[in-house]
């Protein structure tokens, strides 16, 4: 059994790529960035645990997508550090970024065999350009270019990171607090992405599968005197409205739903939990904007989508087209690609009788091509 944990950082916000979705949500095949990373090192079989850190508002999606351990993240990548750290139970722990795509076996081998040496063994690069500080040129072979993962004794750097100080690295924090690091040779083809530009340099990342994922949503409303009726968006001139948290509109829900189906993403309670007061009364407009922001960030465009709104009442002839108008756009595709139908239920069961609406919905997605950029 190892004696050492490996932490992935993947809570941060990707705010310098420059890409609707998040680096660690760049799909390699069909795969997040970040799982493709963890599955790397885990068929090294080097490690007791794997734990990966995620931006709290994605730690159920993650969750659900893989056996690691999901941590939530912090503010910044050193309390996202901590807060994986006190999961950590083994003398040794590995840190990497999940920014850091290509996985160099051989270095994490050299990192393990010279874990007794000192309290963090780090990888470093030579400089080869001038180096000048502070306007005098120093000796460059006395500068080193600290590269990650690094890999520490547990404890100590547990006890280092018990400062309000950042660090940038692993290793500083450590010297700082009176431990000790070892150099071993680092790789100049371990590189990190923060810019797309960076995309170009990671020979081991392919591009994102072509397929077409689809999903379906199915959502039931009754009826409630004396609210606005929206629904598709759109406002409906009746006295009558929905009962529900939000403001009821069934059409977006089921929609939401077919959306986060074709994307392995759970439900819409998932997303907006209903005991959350946040939502209590919201615009479903809302809803959906934001569920097309996350399918973005997660790598995933919207093809199509289709919804049936099954009612006796209100007539909706007049609506369907300003629905789908107003669905496309939230949905960032043409009119088209956005259908809208309305049917009765030949006046049959709880629709038929007039107490509520029931609606369904398809929805196809496309991963992201990140390739094209
Ligand atoms: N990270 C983290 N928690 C944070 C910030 C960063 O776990 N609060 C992780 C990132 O996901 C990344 C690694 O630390 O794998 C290095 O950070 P960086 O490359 O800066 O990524 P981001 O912070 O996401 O990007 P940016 O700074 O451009 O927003
Ligand atoms: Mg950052």
């Amino acid at each position: 059994m190892s004696d050492i944990t490996l932490i992935l950082l993947a809570a941060g916000n990707s705010s310098r790529f420059g890409l609707p979705v998040k680096k660690q949500w760049l799909r390699i095949d069909h795969e997040p960035l970040w799982q493709f990373v963890a599955d790397q090192f885990d068929s090294t079989a080097l490690f007791s645990n794997i734990i990966i850190t995620s931006h709290k508002e994605e730690v159920p999606f993650m969750e659900g997508f893989c056996d690691y351990t999901i941590v939530e993240g912090g503010d910044t990548r050193q309390q996202s550090l901590q807060n994986a750290l006190a999961n950590v139970t083994t003398p040794y722990v590995l840190v990497s970024d999940i920014a850091r795509a290509c996985i160099d076996e051989k270095l994490i081998q050299t990192l393990i065999d010279a874990k007794e040496l000192a309290d963090v063994v780090v990888p470093t690069l030579n400089v080869n350009d001038t180096i000048v500080y502070e306007n005098n040129t120093i000796d460059r072979d006395k500068v080193k270019r600290i590269q990650t993962p690094q890999l520490s004794k547990t404890d100590t750097l547990k006890k280092a990171l018990r400062t309000d100080k950042e660090f940038t690295d692993e290793s500083s924090a450590i010297v700082a607090d009176g431990g000790t690091r070892h150099f071993i040779d680092g790789s100049e083809d371990a590189h990190k992405i923060t810019y797309i530009q960076d995309l170009t340099k990671l020979p081991c990342i392919k591009a994102p599968s072509n397929a077409t994922l689809v999903g379906n949503g199915f959502d039931v409303h009754a009826f409630e005197e004396g609210r606005e009726m929206v629904l598709g968006g759109v406002k409906i001139d009746v006295d009558y409205g929905f009962k529900a948290h939000s403001d009821g509109d069934v059409a977006i829900h089921a929609l939401i739903d077919a959306l986060l189906g074709a994307a392995g993403l759970g439900d819409i309670g998932m997303l907006f939990p209903d005991n959350d007061n946040s939502y209590k009364n919201i615009d479903s407009k809302e809803l959906l904007r934001t569920t097309v922001l996350r399918l973005h960030q997660f790598g995933l465009v919207v093809l199509n989508a289709d919804i049936t709104i099954a009612a006796e009442a209100p007539r909706l002839s007049n609506y369907k087209s300003q629905m789908r108008s107003t669905l496309a756009q939230l949905l960032h595709i043409p009119a088209s690609r956005m259908n809208v139908k309305a049917t009765t239920t030949e006046k049959l069961g709880f629709i038929g009788r007039k107490e509520g609406v029931g609606v369904m919905a398809t929805a196809t997605l496309n991963y992201y091509d990140w390739t094209q950029k």
